[in-house]
Order: C-alpha cells, then sequence, then structure tokens
C-alpha cells in the first residue's frame, strides 16, 4: 500500500491530512484515493465507487458473471467502439435505426424474388468482394489475435472497396462480422478473447454494394485442432457442398435439409434448426427460408434468377442452442462444439452459380 505520509483527504473542501487509502482501489489497483477518515469516505462512497466500475470496464473482463454458461468459451468485454462507415459508403436502411425497415415490410411474405441481369450482375459483384474480405480476414488468424481485430481487418478490407460491412447495426449488432468460436453456432460478437491453438472458428462476412449483399462463411482452424474437430469442420464443408450439389430449377427448398441432415447424422453429428439459410439480393434477409434439417415445410421451388444462401450448423453434440446474455452469441446446449459454411447462390437455367 502506498503511504498516506503528505496526502491530503480528497473530500471536497475537507483539506485534512489522509489517513487511509480505498481498500478496493488498491486491490485495483488505482492511484489515489486517499481519505481523511472513514467518515469523509463514507459519504464520498456514492461517486467514489464509480471509479472503481469505471476501472473494472476498461479491464478484461466476462461482461455475464453470473450467467450459466454452456461450455468453456466466455467473452472477454469490454468491445472496442464502434467502427465508422465513411459518409460516401451508401448504406442499407439500418445502418442508422438499427432496423430494417425495408425487410420487415415484406417479412411475412414468401414470394421469392427473381432478379434480371442486372440485378444478378451487381449479386456477382458484391459477393466477389465479400469473398475477398472473408480471405483477407482468414489470412490474420493465428493463436493470439483477438476476433476484435480480425473484425477491425474485416471492416477496413471491406470500407476499402466501397462496401458497407452488413452485420454492422443490422437489429443492433455491434460489429461488421461475425465470429463464432468452439462451443458458438453463429452470430458471436468479436471481442478481446485471443484465439486459443486448437480453436475452430467461424468468420461470416456480409458485404453491401451497389444496392446489394453478399453473404458467406467459413470455419477455420486455428493451430492443431483435434481430430473430432477436424471432423466435424470437413462434414460441415460437405454437407454445405452437397446441398449446392442438389440446386436447380425444380428442386424444392424443403429437399435441401434431407441431403444435409443425412450426411450429419451418418457422420455422428447433428443439424442446428433455429437458423436456417435465407434469400438476399437488396435485403439482407427475405424468402426462401431454407431449414437444414430434414421433414421441414419450408415454401418454394428453385427458379432462375432466385439467389439466397445455404449455411448449414453441424454440431459434435445436441442440436439445441441456447443464447447468451447478449443475445446474439448462439450457442450449443450442451457446450460442444459447432462448425458452418456459408455461399450465397444463383439459380440458373440449369443448375447453380456459386457467387461467393
Ligand atoms: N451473416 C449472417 C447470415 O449468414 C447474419 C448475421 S446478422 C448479424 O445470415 F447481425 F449477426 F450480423
Ligand atoms: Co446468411
Ligand atoms: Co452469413
Amino acid at each position: 500500500m502506498a503511504s498516506t505520509e503528505g496526502k491530503v483527504c480528497q473530500s471536497l473542501g475537507c483539506g485534512q491530512p489522509a489517513k487511509l487509502q480505498c481498500p478496493t482501489c488498491i486491490k485495483l489497483k488505482i492511484e489515489g484515493s486517499f481519505f481523511c477518515s472513514q467518515d469523509c469516505f463514507k459519504k464520498n462512497w456514492g461517486s467514489h465507487k464509480a471509479v472503481h466500475k469505471a476501472k473494472i470496464e476498461s479491464e478484461p473482463h466476462n461482461p455475464f458473471p453470473n450467467y450459466k454458461f454452456t461450455g468453456p468459451l466466455r467473452p472477454v468485454y469490454p468491445l472496442s467502439p464502434k467502427r465508422e462507415v465513411p459518409g460516401e459508403i451508401a448504406k442499407p436502411d439500418y445502418a442508422v435505426t438499427g432496423i430494417p425497415v425495408s425487410e420487415q415490410n415484406v417479412r411475412a411474405s414468401s414470394t421469392i424474388k427473381c432478379l434480371n441481369e442486372k440485378e444478378i450482375e451487381g449479386m456477382r459483384k458484391v459477393c466477389k468482394i465479400a469473398r475477398e474480405v472473408l480471405d483477407i480476414g482468414a489470412a490474420a488468424i493465428r493463436p493470439g489475435i483477438t476476433t476484435d481485430e480480425i473484425d477491425r481487418i474485416v471492416h477496413e478490407a471491406t470500407i476499402e472497396r466501397g462496401a458497407y460491412p452488413s452485420p454492422l447495426n443490422y437489429y443492433n449488432f455491434p460489429k461488421s462480422v461475425c465470429t463464432s468460436v468452439n462451443e458458438v453456432i453463429c452470430h458471436g460478437i468479436p471481442d478481446k478473447r485471443p484465439l486459443q491453438d486448437g480453436d475452430i472458428v467461424n468468420i461470416d462476412v456480409t458485404c453491401y454494394l451497389g444496392g446489394f449483399h453478399g453473404d458467406l462463411n467459413e470455419s477455420y482452424l486455428v493451430g492443431n485442432v483435434d481430430e473430432k474437430g477436424q471432423k466435424l469442420v470437413k462434414v460441415a464443408r460437405e454437407c454445405l457442398q452437397k446441398a449446392i450439389d442438389a440446386v436447380k430449377p425444380g428442386m424444392k427448398y424443403r429437399d435441401f435439409g434431407k441431403i444435409i441432415e443425412t450426411h450429419a447424422t451418418a457422420n455422428g453429428l447433428s443439424v442446428v434448426r433455429t437458423f436456417c439459410g435465407h434469400g438476399i439480393n437488396q435485403l439482407f434477409h427475405c424468402a426462401p427460408n431454407v431449414p437444414h434439417y430434414a421433414n421441414n415445410k419450408a415454401i418454394g421451388v428453385c427458379k432462375p434468377g432466385h439467389v439466397f444462401t445455404i449455411e448449414p450448423m453441424i454440431n459434435e453434440g445436441t442440436w439445441k442452442d441456447v443464447l447468451w446474455d447478449d443475445q446474439w452469441t448462439a450457442t450449443t446446449a450442451d457446450g460442444k462444439r459447432s462448425a458452418q459454411f456459408e455461399h450465397t447462390l444463383l439459380v440458373t437455367e440449369d443448375g447453380v452459380e456459386i457467387l461467393t
């Protein structure tokens, strides 16, 4: 403890020699906080305790200490400040308000848009840059990098290309990319946790350019991942590829789930049910809804000009998900790992074009 020798009570207007130092401040390594007496200390407690809170919140910490996590992963806050997007970059409607009004206006509709040639060109363009951005983010993966640093890299690569990072402020999502580690199924918020050797991390990039969104994700091995984890990632990739192989005019959107679930269960893995693939165009999420599990009741049939994602989330254990207290991060209910791959797809006259 620093000596109170020569220090003065910090209580406003007191001016007496200090006889004590706030014990919490000593523990938290906050300098100063000298008082002449318990009386002056107590009198100042109401405002002084904010100093402790500010210090705790400025240092790496778990923001939900009382939440019952399903697995070993913990969020590491504080989140970095909101990243800026230059004024000249065109923004989706929710960029300011957090509310995608244009999506909500058609939320109940199961009508699937057929894009014209000009719109398809717009989708090709944004999907190409989304792919570049994902590859740049992925190249930074190494043990020790934080997902927040990956967010910065993705954010900068996106705006460098004149695009807006679609996740940013979508229903108030605080970051420019989703990063989902180990038991996180999807929608992980980039934070200050350094990636560890043996982690599995998914990077889900969506860009908005020329009025269109392009969406893709991949799961990556961080350093040396155990064989079970390697297999999880491999099978998740195969699930997406097998579903893509079935895309052509006439294919029912409800039938992709059978292909995915058959391959997952044949490998002892399960399929997430809460989150689905989706139509994507001038809207981030729209019809069709594309479940990844079998025996679903999805509406619609593939037609040339449809653009949608398939993005199966495959789990080592249960398919059930539990949300963290940030109201975004979806984790497995048993804390076991999950992996995902996503492409944005165009239905062509005789099959499919992978746009991402
Ligand atoms: N990219 C995700 C998807 O594949 C959606 C992320 S929404 C966000 O549909 F708000 F979490 F970013
Ligand atoms: Co998507
Ligand atoms: Co995505």
